[in-house]
């Protein structure tokens, strides 16, 4: 089969590198993915965005599936759009990617079906919001309804930042279109995991669990990112939590999505807070985690391609997927400055040495120079994934690799999957 994946960062080289090594994989695509991707697929000049510059790219190579990797081209109704012109492809319609392009759409379906949520209103008018506020009190959340690069919420924990963060999304447009409605809700607590599911519509076969690390610095200090760091399998998600989460939560929504004529396709990424009062959404996206695809794809002994073309054609109860019991960590290297402003085109050096090291090097954004070095062209850069029989040794193995790349530009969290190691050690010593 000849596939096109869609995407250009870290999670895209995973899914390519898991794609290539499928014996139904003839030839591999990526549009527009980055010099990393470029070893395992030849890469196409055509953004993720571009839905109607990929539509012409899969009728010109001949492309037989289509993996879409970031929610944006989903909710531009790119899968829509290739179905029209007779290309199957793995990923939700347009109307069922909403649950993350809308967050009032998501919360809506919540209450309508029952499905545990942080208590919500919506608002249009900064007015309305900020009496909703005080009349709440602190701490509380302000959320942009539509997509916003991971950069929508405000955690705040008084009133007079709530209201500040109303202002700038209704008042001031901080967060562009995607601002001009916004949700206002309960604050919970608890620690969070990141709970992956494939679905065909009405089928869903869970993923292994992951956890992720949002913040830019060590030990949870630093703005918040797109994510430094993964690991899998997660301590937190024992099996009574993965059939509570998916008889209360996943398959509830699937059903519901089904029920309203939009029958949700593709993987659908549950953030979960563990509350005091049992597990609750925080949001819901329609696409793989990045980084934790790249900890998943490395864990996974099973061909994923079968898997996502069962999603596509409704076939899932017919696959069984098998994972690694070694541990995964990813350990994202960003750019100085990310989240907020970076030099672009710094060079990396040592990556075969970092490969050697036995680690996976995933690349989320390098370029190729003429001379044939590796320059960074991205706030998050690269994702250096290990395996290990346990999580400390998957931990060690990928710091060691990070230690081998010479790039005096970037920076990384050391502190990943930390928390869980030593909560793992406090219960050995109990
Ligand atoms: P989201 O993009 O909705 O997952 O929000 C980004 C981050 O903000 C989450 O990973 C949480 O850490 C935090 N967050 C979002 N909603 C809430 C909430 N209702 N209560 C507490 N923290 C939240
Ligand atoms: N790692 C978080 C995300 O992909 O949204």
């Amino acid at each position: 089969m000849n596939i096109l994946v869609v995407g250009s960062g870290g999670r895209e080289h995973a899914l390519c590198w898991a794609i290539e090594a499928s014996p139904l994989c003839d030839r591999l695509y990526c549009a527009p993915g980055n010099a990393g991707i470029a070893a395992v697929a030849e890469c196409l000049p055509v953004a993720a965005d571009d839905v109607e510059g990929l539509v012409v790219l899969a009728s010109e190579k001949a492309i037989d599936f289509v993996v879409v990797g970031p929610e944006q081209p989903l909710v531009l109704g790119l899968v829509d759009r290739l179905a029209a012109a007779g290309v199957k492809a793995f990923g939700p319609s347009a109307s069922a990617a909403a649950l993350e392009g809308s967050k009032s759409f998501m919360k809506g379906l919540c209450a309508r079906y029952g499905i545990p949520t942080a208590r919500y209103a919506t608002f249009t008018d900064a007015e309305a919001a900020k009496a909703h506020v005080r009349a709440e009190g602190a701490p509380i959340v302000v959320k942009a309804d539509g997509l916003a690069a991971g950069k929508g919420v405000v955690v705040a924990a008084g009133v007079e930042e709530a209201e500040a963060a109303i202002d700038a999304a209704l008042l001031e447009g901080s967060f562009g279109e995607a601002g001009a409605e916004i949700i206002v809700e309960e604050c919970m607590t608890g620690p969070e995991l990141s709970f992956f599911v494939l679905a065909d519509g009405e089928t869903v076969l869970p993923l292994a669990g992951a956890q992720d690390h949002k913040r830019a610095y060590d030990n949870d200090e630093g703005p918040n990112t797109g994510g430094m760091g993964a690991f899998s399998p997660s301590p937190l998600l024992t099996d009574a939590l993965r059939r509570r989460v998916m008889a209360e939560i996943i398959e509830p929504t699937v059903a519901a999505m089904k029920a309203e004529g939009a029958p949700f396709k593709g993987v659908l990424y549950a953030g979960l807070m563990l509350t005091p009062d049992g597990p609750k959404l925080l949001e819901y996206n329609v696409r793989f985690g990045d980084p934790e695809c790249q900890a998943l794809m490395v864990r996974l002994k099973s061909d994923i391609l079968p898997a996502l073309i069962a999603s596509a054609d409704g076939a899932l109860s017919t696959v069984d997927l098998r994972w690694r019991d070694e541990a995964a960590i990813v350990v994202v290297m960003a750019s100085k400055g990310y989240p907020g402003a970076y030099r672009k085109g710094t060079p990396i050096k040592g990556l075969k040495k970092a490969g050697e090291t036995g680690a996976t090097i995933f690349h989320a954004g390098t370029a190729s120079t003429d001379d044939g070095g590796i320059v960074a062209t991205g706030g998050r850069v690269l994702g250096v994934t290990a395996l290990g029989a346990t999580l400390g040794e998957a931990r060690d193995a990928a710091y060691r690799a990070v230690d081998a790349i010479d790039w005096p530009e970037g920076f990384c969290r050391r502190d990943i999957a930390a928390a869980a190691l030593s909560a793992a050690r406090a219960e050995e010593g109990a």
